[in-house]
């Protein structure tokens, strides 16, 4: 694992950003793993920038997002489909169908799991951009006795709903289930990009980076994984 510590929070936004302008550069047709939350937004807003001056193109890319929540329709100011085109998809070239994102409202959700591994299966993922959650999830592959491999359904835990309380009206607006990517896809990447912001995240980078391998801390699996860069700001990497 390489961990880069950054001092100011624009310059792991814009390192963030640059990674995946040289994966398209490199690669025009590159698959690109994203995800929500308050972690990317400013990677977001850097690569919207970079798009507007011409430098570059998702023109001939494909994007899959890690999780959705279950119940919240694409038009649901919270669901993370709205949350995509709001922060990047309405400012970019991404095609209409170069996006994927599970649907949470999918009338049979194991019918809409195989559908998701099947395009994962397709199309392998270049670049997965992860956030951290205060428990240690990535995606929504919340801490447990055992994890899955594949997308799936999954109970969110009190302590994620209550983190992700704040965009919603109140708690019990936030929903108790999400689909998330497995953590057996998120390990098939072939390059991961970790960021990790706040104070607040200090201890559970420091486990899930330097603790031990456990499915109590989803992240700690990363430490598998061959190619994982770790982007902290300096709260967030004070511990390590
Ligand atoms: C979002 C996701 C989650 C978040 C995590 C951190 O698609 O999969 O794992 O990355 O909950 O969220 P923020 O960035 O809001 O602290």
């Amino acid at each position: 694992m390489k961990i880069k510590t950054f001092e100011q929070t624009d310059e792991l936004d814009r390192y963030a950003a640059d990674r995946f302008a040289g994966l398209l550069d490199a690669k025009p047709g590159a698959v690109l793993g994203l995800a929500t939350g308050s972690t990317p937004i400013g990677i977001y807003e850097k690569i919207i920038a970079k798009h507007a001056r011409g430098e570059i193109s998702f023109r001939r890319a494909t994007t899959f997002n890690l999780d959705e929540y279950v119940g919240l329709p694409p038009e649901h100011p919270q669901s993370y489909a709205y949350f995509m085109r709001d922060k990047l998809f309405g400012s970019i070239d991404l095609p209409p169908g170069g996006a994927n994102i599970p649907s949470g409202v999918a009338a049979d959700l194991a019918a809409e799991c195989a559908r998701y591994d099947r395009l994962l299966a397709e199309r392998p993922i270049d670049l997965q951009l992860l956030g951290l959650g205060h428990n240690g999830h990535i995606g929504f592959n919340e801490p447990d006795h055992a994890l899955q491999g594949g997308t799936h359904v999954v109970r969110l835990r009190e302590n994620t709903r209550e983190a992700n309380a704040r965009f919603f009206g109140s708690m019990d607006e936030v929903p108790k289930q999400a689909i998330t990517m497995g953590i057996g896809s998120i390990l098939k990447v072939r390059a991961i990009l970790l960021v990790v912001k706040g104070a607040d995240k200090a201890e559970i980078v420091r486990q899930a980076l330097a603790g031990p391998i456990t499915t109590e801390c989803p992240a700690s699996l990363l430490q598998t994984h061959a190619d994982v860069t770790v982007l902290v700001d300096q709260a967030a990497g004070r511990l390590l």
